[in-house]
């Protein structure tokens, strides 16, 4: 008997759905992107991604089971992602996901949109050889953290100012290059000199496996005053690569060195800017140079998506951790 899970994630501006069977096989993975209706305000504006969500969701989740060939009466339970983001986009989620639990009688199923991303990696290697060191990186998150089995997690160690995906869109930003910024740096990065311009790499004190990108993002804006005050051309494809290449650098020194200090032979990547092809190209090296392992999900399962909600929640319908119907959105929730 085969378990049939239907997922819906609405935590920032994506509106998505899927179904997965036994948490492994992706029927479907609905993913609807409001990045145009936000593209003209430069980020992402919560009220509105709320309102569209609101528009979406029905649609969305609709079309998720007539791709997956499945009806409302064949699911075994219904996930949702009920944190952490913005609170009034997970209540839409939140809201969908509870009542058709209650309509259906079957069980709801809260996911931490984190649990969410680390989980994208075991839709690609459902078996890893536990523990794990997982770096999870996105617009909102620059964690470190150490899964030594299934929903066990421990926080090794996280950003103290900007995560990683935040200061790409900062730089983008500044850059002129539009929104959002991560995938359009990493683009023009490829053709520019990652030597050009020295910037900082911020590794804190000791062996800690903190984060800082607040500097090298200043620095990054000061460059390009100066460059602005004495009237120097500005050479964006190198400014993207140089910045590229700093906070890579970082983020790769700083896992390996996680992995070293518990002594973990598989490394994991989650998370949107774990879709950098910076990032993917200079782990995979440096790990195959240690020789451990390196996993990480294709670009679409990186950034927001269902299929990831319904990985993890397929591992909490096993364990019977399941949602009451007063489930409610908790916008700081940590992992
Ligand atoms: O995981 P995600 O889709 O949403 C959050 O949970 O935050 O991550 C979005 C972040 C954005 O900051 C975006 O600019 C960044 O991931 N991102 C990238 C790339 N693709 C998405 N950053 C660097 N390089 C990329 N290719
Ligand atoms: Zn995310």
């Amino acid at each position: 008997m085969s378990l049939i899970i239907l997922s819906v994630e609405t935590s920032c501006d994506e509106t998505s759905a899927a179904v997965l069977v036994d948490g492994t096989i992706v029927k479907s993975n609905i993913i609807s992107s409001q990045v145009d209706v936000h593209r003209k305000f430069g980020g992402v504006v919560p009220e509105v991604a709320s309102r569209k969500h609101l528009e979406l969701i029905n649609h969305v989740i609709r079309e998720a089971l007539d791709e997956a060939g499945i009806d409302f009466d064949e699911l075994d339970a219904v996930a949702v992602t009920y944190g952490p983001g913005l609170v009034g986009a997970l209540l839409v989620g939140v809201a969908a996901a509870k009542a058709i639990a209650f309509g259906l009688d079957i069980p709801l199923i809260g996911v931490n949109h984190l649990e969410g991303h680390v989980s994208a990696n075991f839709l690609v290697e459902p078996k890893p050889n536990f523990p794990v060191i997982c770096l999870v990186v996105s617009g909102g998150h620059t964690d470190l953290v150490l899964i030594s089995g299934f929903g066990q997690y421990d926080l090794l160690g996280a950003t103290r100012d900007d995560a990683a995906g935040e200061a790409f869109d900062k730089v983008a930003r500044v850059l002129g290059l539009g929104y959002p910024g991560g995938p359009l740096i990493d683009k023009l990065a490829a053709s520019g000199d990652d030597t050009a311009i020295p910037l900082p790499r911020a590794y804190l004190a000791g062996d800690s496996l903190d984060f800082s990108f607040s500097g090298l993002k200043t620095a990054v804006i000061n460059h390009l005053h100066r460059a602005s005050q004495k009237g120097f051309h500005v050479n964006k494809a190198n400014v993207a690569a140089s910045f590229r290449r700093a906070a890579v650098d970082v983020l790769v020194d700083k896992t390996l060195l996680a992995a070293r200090q518990h002594n973990t032979g598989t490394i994991m990547l989650a998370g949107g800017v774990a879709a950098n092809q910076l990032l993917r190209e200079e782990m995979t090296r440096r790990a195959h140079q240690e020789a451990r392992r390196l996993i990480y999900p294709p670009p679409v399962l990186c950034t927001d998506n269902a299929a990831m909600i319904g990985c993890a929640a397929y591992y909490k319908y096993l364990r019977g951790d399941f949602a009451p119907l007063t489930l409610n959105a908790v916008p700081n929730l940590p992992l």
